[in-house]
């Protein structure tokens, strides 16, 4: 059967539906209000953050990029400082076992990180990033020159064919910067990477060279491990760090190819990671639909000692399926849990 990209938000508009079905009918929702887990003032945050870079003794003191070196849905960019500013002052080595297109790994900057994800094109770009960086410039020059040739969007698709036919980093970063909302998204039945080409004209060459050199000065300690988060998560021990940022149980069950993600084995894994005196932060999908209804997660009793309410603006993927319109009621709040 043929699916065209406007198919799969169909199916996420299907999905979604069934879960408010059963929002309505459950008694027992886990939000904010009766978790038994106390909120923390979002006051906090921004005092801790002034003060972060200062008494914190693990960051390596490099000036965080500023922009974003890919394109990522979901990405904590805008939401970082403020996530970080409830990291413990002290700890050993920091995992970040979804780490996406880094924002918070950019933001911390700490000195001995490893970072990992399921999906190989992409840490094959981080890996490159480390390793070569001159290759990563020249993989974004040449894609954007195909692009630049003649029609716009039959360089994209060709492009975009490349990926499909093998999917490699090179071609994934130029998709990720110039797919439409940036928001790469992957076939549910083959994984084939649907999005249509952007509206917007990709950042030229030069531009995207100073992103590399400088999101290439935070990897001089990192390693880089292409792996599911439960070998990632299994390798930290007592005194470590791990940021959790899953793909959103209710709004990206499709994305990242990550079909088969189950939250309850994700806390399953934190429960055994906190047992071993792991410290865990945890960010998940908090409110959709005008702000008003919280997501239905059964959080297991007595596993986060803190959860706060981290302010994301509207939502990225509903302002795509709306075509482009802005959705001035749709608030999301990404809630972030604290095992400390
Ligand atoms: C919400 S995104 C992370 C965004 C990231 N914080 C950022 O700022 O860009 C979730 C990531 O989890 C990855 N992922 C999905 N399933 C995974 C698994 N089982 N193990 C490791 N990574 C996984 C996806 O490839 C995706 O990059």
């Amino acid at each position: 059967m043929q699916h065209s990209f406007f198919d799969v938000w169909n199916v996420e508009e299907a999905n979604s539906a069934i879960i408010s079905t059963k929002q309505k009918k459950s008694k027992k929702v886990n939000n904010v209000q009766n978790s038994g887990i106390k909120p923390v003032k979002q006051e906090k945050a921004i005092e801790q953050d002034a003060l972060f870079h200062d008494l914190q003794e693990n960051t390596s003191k490099i000036i965080p990029p500023k922009k974003q070196l890919l394109k990522w849905i979901g990405n904590k960019q805008r939401f970082a400082s403020e996530i970080i500013a409830y990291f413990p002052r002290n700890f050993n080595t920091y995992f970040e076992p979804f780490l996406g297109s880094g924002a918070v790994w950019g933001k911390l900057s700490p000195q001995k990180p490893f970072l990992s994800d399921t999906f190989a094109p992409l840490m094959e770009i981080w890996q490159t990033l480390q390793a070569n960086p001159e290759l990563l410039k020249q993989w974004y020059a040449e894609r954007y020159e195909i692009m630049s040739q003649g029609e716009k969007v039959v360089g994209y698709e060709k492009i975009k064919a490349a990926y499909n036919a093998k999917p490699n980093g090179a071609d994934l970063l130029f998709l990720c910067r110039s797919c439409y909302g940036g928001v790469v998204r992957f076939r549910q039945s083959d994984g084939y990477m649907s999005t249509p080409c952007g509206i917007h004209k990709p950042m030229p060459p030069i531009n995207f060279a100073a992103r590399v050199d400088q999101w290439k000065v935070l990897t001089g300690t990192t390693t880089f491990g292409n792996l599911d988060y439960t070998k990632a998560m299994d390798m930290a021990r007592e005194g470590d760090l791990i940021y959790c940022d899953p793909p959103y149980s209710f709004s990206q069950s499709i994305l990242y190819g990550a079909q088969s993600f189950s939250l309850s084995d994700l806390f399953t894994m934190i429960k055994r990671c906190k047992e071993r005196g792991v410290f865990v932060a945890l960010s998940i999908d908090g409110t959709k639909k005008s702000g008003n209804l919280l997501c239905d997660i059964t959080i297991p009793d007595g596993l986060f000692e803190q959860e706060i309410l981290v302010n994301c603006g509207r939502s990225m993927l509903k302002r795509f399926q709306m075509n482009g319109q802005t959705m001035e009621q749709e608030v999301v709040a990404d809630r972030l849990l604290l095992t400390f």
